[in-house]
Formats: structure tokens, sequence, C-alpha cells
């Protein structure tokens, strides 16, 4: 009667541990962190030296992770044990094989009702066999269980891509086939014109084709922009000069829609260390999609640089066009997300976006339906020099 509390007691914790140890499966995104972590609880709580974990692939055992304790390479599987633990693969029954002082004990690990692993523990004395069974398979089916769910993750990670890829196509060959539509428009009109040997509107087509041409280009280096790493060229530059060109070029196309465009400057000059290209492209977005947005003569836009008690800069185009509606402006910031139908291509914002990461700082966008759109972008003080 004595002599059993203990053992009790020590059933009683080596459960308690795999619980606890369930616990922290379920916290691992990795297939092979709970594998490594199952084989150690395992020799912990089962007095094993050794935790190794097998997987069937062709009829032939495979080993996918092992833990050995005081030991330097993981045991060799003598040919009864292999006999063994493909029977364990069979039956999904987990057992221990005696074999001369020897006692190895096979744990299935079962994932959609199947094996996807055996786990052979090494232990080191006479095992009490039901003890040993239940303190192992307390840590196996958990285990077991975590694996399930990472797989599942991941599978449904891949058709997520895979779906966001299909979608990416789409949208891409839909753009690229109107935008050649264009240009054999272009091609056939000015094939029929030259044919007639009316110069003058030949010309024109001429025109519509290199302007399409150039559009093509532009859109096929904005999306090459995107996707491949950009290298920025950090260059000492003028803030103020930047954005004051930058606006000054604008001026004319506001002028024309009715539009004001002005621009606030501090008046002592900033100096920054910038990508200097990639800030450009960044203003001369924002700017443009301001005016493109203001429908109404007298609307106006105002580029603004401002500094904050920390240094940081902050830059700001603002319009008094139509603003967005909530569900326009949660999606602004997505790939290939227009409202400007074949006008737009909806990578002006995620380019932006991209650029401003790459020197350290966000963009944050704030608008109301009637009153109008306010990007701000936040450049970090570290970027200023002096
Ligand atoms: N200043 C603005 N006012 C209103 N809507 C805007 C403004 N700027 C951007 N948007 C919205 O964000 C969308 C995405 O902009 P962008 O990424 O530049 O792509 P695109 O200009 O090609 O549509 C626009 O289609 C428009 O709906
Ligand atoms: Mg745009």
């Amino acid at each position: 009667m004595t002599t059993s509390l203990p053992d009790r007691q020590e059933q009683l914790s080596n459960l308690e541990a795999a619980q606890e140890a369930s616990k922290i499966f379920n916290a691992l995104t990795d297939r092979d962190h709970v594998a490594s972590f199952f084989l150690d609880m395992g020799c912990r709580l089962l007095k094993a030296r050794s935790g190794q974990l097998f997987r069937l692939e062709q009829g032939k055992l495979q080993e996918e992770a092992s833990t050995v304790v005081a030991q330097k390479a993981a045991p060799k599987i003598s040919d009864p044990e292999t006999q063994f633990l493909k029977k364990i693969f069979k039956n999904a029954r987990p057992d221990i094989l005696a074999l001369k002082k020897q006692w190895l004990l096979a744990l299935p690990l079962v994932v959609r009702s199947q094996i996807w692993a055996v786990a052979a523990f090494r232990l080191t004395e006479a095992p009490e066999k039901k003890e040993a069974i239940y303190t192992g398979m307390a840590l196996a089916d958990p285990a077991a269980s975590a694996i399930k769910n990472i797989e599942f993750y991941q599978e449904k990670l891949r058709a997520q891509r895979m779906a966001t890829i299909g979608q990416t196509i789409s949208i891409l060959s839909h753009e690229m086939k109107n935008r050649l539509g264009v240009l054999l428009g272009h091609a056939f009109l000015m094939n029929r014109r030259l044919n007639k040997k009316e110069w003058a509107a030949a010309q024109r087509s001429w025109s519509g084709l290199h302007e399409g041409l150039h559009e093509l280009q532009e859109y096929v280096l904005n999306l090459l922009s995107m996707t491949r790493e950009r290298q920025t060229v950090m260059k000492k530059t003028n803030l103020n000069q930047l954005m004051q060109k930058t606006v000054k070029e604008f001026q004319v196309k506001a002028k024309k829609k009715g539009l004001r465009l002005t621009a606030q400057l501090p008046k002592h000059p900033i100096q920054v260390s910038i990508d200097v290209s990639g800030l450009t492209s960044v203003l001369q977005n924002l700017i443009g999609n301001a005016i493109e947005a203001c429908d109404k003569k007298k609307q106006s836009i105002q580029v603004k640089l401002a500094q904050d008690k920390e240094k940081n800069l902050h830059v700001f185009v603002k319009d008094t066009g139509p603003g967005m509606p909530p569900e326009v402006q949660n999606k602004i910031f997505n790939l290939f997300f227009t409202t400007k139908g074949h006008k737009g291509t909806g990578l002006g914002l995620v380019i932006c976006e991209k650029i401003i990461k790459e020197h350290g700082g966000h963009m944050q966008c704030h608008s109301a339906v009637g009153k109008g759109t306010q990007f701000e972008i936040f450049l970090p003080s570290h970027l200023i020099t002096h």
C-alpha cells in the first residue's frame, strides 16, 4: 500500500506535465518545433534514453526527428524493432517491445484518422506498461492534434496564396488586353491612313500609338518597382525645394481644371537624406490623385510640410474634393484597387506606401464624403542631415 503511493503521485504529476506540454504544442506554429518539443518532453517524462520520430515512406521507416539524452547519436533501430514499429503503423495502437533488457515504447501520432508518424522511446528501466503508455499518449495525442492544426493552417494559406496569384494574373491580363487593344486600334488606323496617303491623320494615329506605348511602359515599370526590391539611393536634398518643384509641375494641370494648388513650406530649408526619385513619385501620385478626385471648380489642394517637437517630418497632401466613403477608404492601399475603371491602375498608393516604408516612415489617410481627403506622410527625424 505504502509503496504504491509515490508511484501514483508521480503518475499524476506526469499527467499534469503532459497537460502543460499540450498547451505549449498549440502555441507552436512549426511542425518541426512540435516534433522536437514532443520528443524532449517524452524523454523527460518517460525517463527515456532517446526519442525518435519515424514516418513510413514507401514501406520504409524514415527518421523525421530525434532527441537523445546523454548520448551522441540516435540509436540504430534493429530488425525486430523495425518490424515492431511497422506493426504500430498498421494497427495504430501504442505498445512496448521488450528485447534483452531494452524497452522500446512506440506511440502512434494520428492526424486526421491516419498515422502521421510513430514515436519510439528507449526506456532505461522496465516500465509499468499501462502507465508508460498512458503518459506517452497524453503527450502524443495533443502533439498530433497540434501538427494537424499546423498542416490545416498551412494548407489554407497555400490555397489563399494560389487564389491571390490567380486573381493577380486575371487583373493583369485584363489590363494588358485592354491596353494592347488600344495600341492595335491605333496601328490599324495608321496602316489604313498610310495606304490612303492621309499623312496628317496617320500622324495622329502615330502619336496615339506612341503615347499608348509610353503608358504601357510606365505601367510595367510600376509593376516591377513593386515586386522587385528597389535599390533605394539616398541622396542629400533640400526637401522644401523638392516639394516646391513637384507642386509647380502640377500647377498647369490643376489650373486647367480650375483648381487651386498651393504649397505651405517652412521658411528654413530642411535638408534630408532621401531617395529623391522615390519621394518625388510619392508626391506626384498623391497630388495627381487629388487633382483627379476634385470634380468641381474652385476646389483646392494644399501640400504642406511641418515638423513636430521630435523633429520628425510630416508631409500633408490635402484636398477639398469629394472624399471617400469608409468602404473605399479601407481598400485604397490594396494592390489594383481603383475606382477609376480603365483609367486607373490601383498601383499608385501601393507604391507610395512601399517607398515611405523604405524610408522608415508610414502614411495615413483621413477622408470624409463631401469634405475632402488628407494624406499624411510621416518621415522619421533621422533622415534629416545638418
Ligand atoms: N485624394 C483622393 N480623393 C478621393 N479618392 C482618392 C484620393 N486618392 C486616392 N483615392 C482613391 O484611391 C484609389 C486608389 O488610388 P491609386 O492607388 O493611386 O490608384 P488609381 O489612381 O490608379 O486609381 C483611387 O481609385 C481613388 O478611389
Ligand atoms: Mg493614382
